[in-house]
């Protein structure tokens, strides 16, 4: 296949605010949805006009500007305008000063290759770009190549990875001081050339469907990052206790170890309010079960630890084991609510449980379901929920993802797994809150996600999954945590320690200071490696932990401020991510 892209164009449709046009067998249409924000959708082939996305909150948007036609097109709203030149179609922005940004690239302009489509924007003159969600390497983006296509990536993430757990396809740039965004909403796999094969250029790709951008005018990056949660929405406000700090472990193997836990962080006067459990206080790793041994009563030892100030919080996989008897797994596959192969049998690979099957979570119905199966934890007292290796992560090959030809049937919507892959872990972190929300109405639903797409800040908080305990990785938290807090994702964290490896006393003691004014802060590491509680290397490292927890939890009604602003208006939340805002604050004013 080779690139075409579009040709000569007709207007087909003129309303408030919108114009419709027709350039081959492709419709197009430009919105002025709000004053500083454009949508721009390519539909090839007779394909429907649909802005349908998982991204998407429900915004009521008023599409106004008044349309302008003489050589070309201006849709203009006062604050800025999509200019629009009909032969060849293309398209791009200006503000009220007639500052050019996001302009399609006179030759390449946007168009398809086989099944993908492609979006080229000249570069403006020293642009640079931040943001594109959880990344490895540093915090501008410019010349960099990205990959948005979920992954569970091998262990110790670096500057070569171009893609992890989550996808969040939106960058931020910066160009004379003013900030514009673009943000574009196709779930397929997308690969961004961000002014690297040429210092020009840049190129946005999405392997399949349809090209729906989004265009931010700013010009502040305050303003750009507000209109994109106000289009994918924001965090609600979480609950204090979630601003606390927290320990995790996997595993905790026992009530008995978790007691002792929560007596070491009492007995120590180190301040903690929640304990988690990771996956093996499960039945043979069965997700909603305990295993009745380890933990014989859940309730109690819950009951107890929220006595002495613990809320707990519980790990969930979505690979639910293949056991008949398993109530779980008996009822997803009579009620037809996993994931299919080509050939309509149910898709099985393997986690943590041995040979799984995965719910279809694109499918309403069995979202409910889900939800509804947390009621025996949300009646155990369990307080928040943990959504682990929803990429989805599969262990053949190992550390692989679905393939792309699995059938997702979707409740009589059936797609390609292909077509949706980026949302399993949103949709999974949004059926967990919903279940939460509906079995326990009165308390504010605690979610955190490995995986997810663009708009995961409604359902989780995300953390950045499985770093090391490298000096590197306690480097690269500070950008990756910015760049997160820069496209929407203001309530996040990395595992304070660092996961893999084996923490130091230094260490533990410099990432525990780093770590307490992410908005997230919780210590986790990995099976097998040095225990690294706050107290793991004892003096003078037990007393700076302590101390630094302490100033984090006499900042707490600064931080809950700083939650609320975020909850209101979208603004990275916490004093780390601040940093970095400001940080961008001074390059724009630059
Ligand atoms: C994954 C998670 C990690 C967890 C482990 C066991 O690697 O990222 O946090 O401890 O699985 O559940």
């Amino acid at each position: 296949m080779s690139y075409a892209p579009v040709g000569d164009a007709t207007v087909v449709e003129r309303a408030d605010g919108r114009v419709r046009l027709r350039a081959g067998d492709a419709t197009v249409e430009v919105t002025a949805l709000a004053p500083d924000l454009f949508r721009v959708g390519y539909f090839r082939a007779g394909r429907p006009v649909d802005y349908t996305s998982e991204a998407l909150a429900d915004a009521d948007w008023r599409p106004a500007g008044e349309l302008r036609e003489s050589d070309g097109l201006e849709l203009a709203t006062g604050e800025a305008s999509a200019r629009i030149g009909l032969s060849p179609l293309r398209i791009g922005f200006a503000d009220a000063e007639g500052r050019p940004f996001a302009v399609d690239q006179a030759e390449l302009g946007m168009g398809a290759d086989g099944a993908a489509v492609r979006l080229h924007k000249a570069r403006g003159d020293g642009e640079r770009w931040f943001g594109c969600g959880e990344r490895t390497a540093g915090l501008e983006k410019t010349g960099s190549e990205q990959i948005f296509w979920n992954i569970d990536p091998p262990m110790g993430h670096s500057a070569a990875q171009l893609n992890i757990y989550t996808s969040i396809p939106f960058t931020l740039s910066l160009q004379d001081g003013r900030a514009r965004g673009l943000f574009v909403d196709n779930s397929h796999r997308q690969t961004w050339d961000l002014a690297k094969a040429d210092p020009g250029l840049a190129t946005y790709e999405a392997a399949g469907g349809d090209l729906v951008y989004y265009v931010f005018a700013g010009p502040t990056p305050r303003r750009v990052i507000e209109r994109y949660t106000e289009l994918t929405g924001r965090m609600a406000l979480p609950p204090l206790w979630a601003l606390g700090n927290q320990q995790s472990r996997w595993s905790y193997m026992s009530a008995e170890e978790v007691r002792g836990i929560a007596r070491g962080f009492r007995e120590r006067d180190i301040p903690c309010d929640v304990l988690y459990l990771d996956i093996d206080h499960m039945d043979g790793f069965r997700v909603f079960t305990w295993d009745r041994e380890r933990f014989p009563d859940p309730a109690g030892l819950i009951a107890e630890l929220r006595e002495q100030g613990f809320r707990v919080v519980v790990i969930t996989d979505p690979g639910v084991k293949i056991d008949e008897a398993y109530r779980l797994y008996a009822e997803g596959r009579e009620r037809g609510l996993f994931c299919l192969t080509h050939d309509g049998e149910e898709f099985h690979n393997v986690v943590w449980p041995g040979l799984c099957a995965f719910p279809d979570f694109t499918d309403p119905a069995a979202r409910e379901w889900w939800g509804d199966h947390h009621a025996g934890h949300v009646e155990d007292g369990v307080a928040g929920v943990w959504c682990d290796m929803n990429e989805p992560a599969l262990f053949v090959p190992l550390q692989s993802t679905m393939p792309e030809d699995v059938v997702r049937p979707g409740g009589g919507r059936a797609r390609e797994h292909a077509e949706v892959h980026n949302t399993y872990g949103s949709l999974m972190a949004r059926a967990a809150r919903d279940g939460l929300a509906r079995l326990a109405p009165d308390r504010r639903p605690l979610v955190i996600t490995r995986a997810g797409y663009a708009g995961l800040q409604r359902h989780a908080l995300q953390w950045t999954g499985d770093n090391s305990s490298w000096w590197e990785h306690l480097w690269m938290a500070m950008p990756q945590l910015q760049n997160m807090g820069l496209s929407g994702v203001a309530f996040c964290g990395v595992d304070v320690g660092g996961f893999f490896g084996d923490a130091n006393a230094e260490l533990l003691a410099r990432f525990t200071e780093f770590g307490v004014l992410q908005p997230y802060c919780r210590n986790h590491s990995a099976k097998g490696t040095v225990a690294q509680e706050p107290w793991a290397f004892g003096e003078p490292w037990e007393r700076i932990c302590r101390e630094m927890i302490g100033r984090r939890m006499r900042l707490l009604p600064y931080l809950y401020g700083l939650f609320e602003e975020a909850a209101r208006t979208g603004a990275p939340s916490s004093t780390c991510i601040r940093t970095g805002h400001s940080g961008i604050a001074a390059f724009a004013r630059a």
